[in-house]
């Protein structure tokens, strides 16, 4: 797949933009994983290069995708087979700050290094057997359960506050207003995260953050035994 100068540039200023954000707030495990990636700056990497770094390490592949936006149950699909559908699709030059449509920008740098790291793949593992075997309603729930952790989560690491979810991680200006204070935060737990609905359209009101990856996985157990 061959990319326009125009969606090269915007890779590479978006790179330029949010490497330094998340060298300084990612949490442990994507700080590692980004390092152990070591994605490209003046090119968008070609899936070949991301499986082969990334599936030695967890067992996991990149998939191409023409969808921009891929339907949940699609991607569970996917994802139950350790599939990670990445978009062709890069935001527009002037959206740089803020999409509300997850790019490939999003799917690469926000997401992939953590692919990298055995203890988040495991995390990551627990939403597709669940979401497939959930009715309407719960799956609206799993929706929120994944926005607030996987895509919107923070951890407490050593008393400080760092960013764990790809979302943030691919938003310079969403990890700007975190890292400020501008974001209320409270703990994370299942029913306090399943009484918010996902902001898709605009900075999230309010964000939740764990103690660490654990923390996630019990409180995901805890929902998705009871499944
Ligand atoms: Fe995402």
């Amino acid at each position: 797949m061959t990319f326009t100068a125009a969606q090269t540039r915007t890779w590479t200023k978006l790179y330029e933009m949010l490497e330094p954000r998340v060298l300084a707030h990612g949490s442990q495990d994507y700080v590692t994983g980004f390092k152990q990636l070591d994605l490209p700056k003046d090119e968008i990497p070609s899936i070949a290069y991301l499986n082969e770094k990334i599936t030695p390490a967890t067992g996991w592949k990149t998939v191409r995708t023409s969808v921009r936006y891929s339907d949940a149950e699609t991607w569970y699909r996917e994802f139950a087979q350790k599939h990670f559908l990445v978009t062709d699709y890069i935001r527009e030059e002037k959206e740089l700050e803020f999409t509300p449509e997850p790019d490939m920008f999003h799917d690469i740098f926000g997401h992939l290094p953590f692919l990298m790291i055995p203890a988040y793949t495991e995390f990551e593992e627990m939403f597709a057997p669940a979401f497939l075997r959930a009715d309407e309603e719960q799956r609206e729930d799993i929706k929120r359960l994944a926005w607030y952790s996987a895509e919107f989560g923070l951890i407490r690491q050593d008393g400080e506050l760092k960013v764990f979810g790809a979302g943030l991680l691919s938003s310079a200006g969403e990890i700007d207003r975190v890292m400020s204070g501008g974001t209320p935060i409270e703990p994370f737990t299942v029913e306090s995260v399943i009484a918010i609905p996902k902001s898709v359209w605009e900075f999230n009101n309010v964000l939740f953050v764990a103690d660490d990856i654990d923390h996630y996985k019990r409180e995901l157990a805890r929902y998705f035994d009871g499944l």
